[in-house]
């Protein structure tokens, strides 16, 4: 089969190859999938970088967590899914549901990672994807669509209407987070760096933009003009965080995600004067996966793909994700 790799050393997403292995095969309680679509997330730079938490590819391994395809062979003992079924790769391989668990995370450089043409996963680590979705949008679930389903509804106030929610960027973690926010009955407020994005974040439904651009202090000009943020979906980092707080209405809520940015971090205390409070995520569970496509189906959510490139186009497409160009989710496919 081909397969992309990350040599040992990786120290950038340019580096990666196209390689010939030998076809995997499943063990006892694995699943072999012949995936059909891949996304790529902000973390998929980091790892090839060398940045992660794990630090460099210490052993050739495949990227990327994100991949949706089908069941093509079953070890014994498996009891979730059959030959045929239409799958996703669960980012967490051991988090089924509960309190936050880590342990494996697919594409990290240590376990499995998704661009291959097969790949065997764990049984508890393969989900059924939405009916209504395409391999390709499926293939947008479960690293962003499922962090933005814990930003918004396992927290302490889950969104629905009489929600305010901000999201921060055109990227994939907001942009599906502002879909299921207005399928849950929220008023969604964007940010992006471009009034042309702004424009296609509008058509996806946002009630009130601003360009944190040419708008520096959006944190109070949101809490000034569209009453603060009950929610915030907060990928920016320490580089924002401070706008975030500042565009909190009365006790809500930062969910913490991202990196995208560097700045000195805020000092807290102002969440004391709102009944503000910041709650940490790193994806989501097994089970939250398998909510968020029970919601997919309900809502009709499709999720935005900004752009899509071949199998062989691997870097192009890390490349475009990377670039200014990009929006919502950059997928690759097979066909
Ligand atoms: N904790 C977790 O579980 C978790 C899960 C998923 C992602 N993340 C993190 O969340 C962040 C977003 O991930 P992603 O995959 O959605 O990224 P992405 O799709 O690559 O998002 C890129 C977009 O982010 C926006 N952006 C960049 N700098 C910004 C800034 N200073 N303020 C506001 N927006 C900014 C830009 O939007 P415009 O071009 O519109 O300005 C850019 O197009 C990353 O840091 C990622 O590591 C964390």
């Amino acid at each position: 089969m081909r397969a992309w790799l990350m040599p040992e050393g990786c120290d950038g997403f340019d580096k990666i190859h196209l390689a010939d292995l030998p076809d995997p095969e499943p063990g006892p309680g694995e699943v072999l999938i012949a995936p059909r679509a891949w996304s790529i997330n902000y973390r998929d730079f980091a790892v090839a970088a060398g940045k992660y938490f794990g630090g460099p590819i210490t052993e050739p391994s495949i990227p990327l967590s994100d991949g949706a395809g089908e069941v093509i062979a079953v070890g014994r003992g498996v009891n979730n899914v059959v030959v045929g079924d239409k799958v996703q790769g669960s980012f967490f391989l051991d988090w089924m549901d509960g309190p936050q668990a880590m342990g494996r995370a697919l594409g990290d450089g240590k376990a499995p990672g998704m661009l291959a043409e097969k790949v065997v996963l764990p049984q508890q680590g393969v989900v059924k994807i939405a009916q209504s979705l395409s391999y390709a949008e499926a293939a947008c679930m479960p690293c962003a669509g499922v962090t933005a389903y814990n930003a918004l509804f396992m927290g302490g106030r889950p969104v629905g209407k009489g929600s305010r929610v901000l999201v921060l960027g055109s990227g994939g973690v907001s942009m599906i987070a502002l879909q299921l926010a207005k399928a849950a009955g929220a008023e969604v407020i964007a940010t992006s760096s471009s009034d042309a994005k702004l424009e296609r974040v509008k058509a996806l439904g946002a009630d009130h933009l601003v360009n944190y651009k040419s708008t520096p202090e959006w944190g109070k000009h949101i809490a000034k003009n569209f009453g603060g943020a009950t929610q915030v979906v907060e990928v920016g980092g320490t580089g924002t965080l401070q706008q975030s707080i500042n565009a909190l209405a009365p006790e809500g809520e930062i969910a913490l995600i991202g990196v995208l940015s560097d700045g000195e971090p805020p000092h807290p205390r102002q969440l004391m004067m709102t009944g503000g409070s910041i709650r940490g995520i790193f994806v989501g569970s097994v089970r939250m996966a398998k909510d968020l496509n029970t919601m997919v189906d309900e809502q009709a959510i499709k999720p935005p793909i900004g752009a899509t490139f071949g199998f062989d186009e691997a870097i192009a497409a890390y490349a475009h994700a990377w670039g200014p160009d990009s929006f919502g989710k950059t997928v690759i496919t097979l066909d």
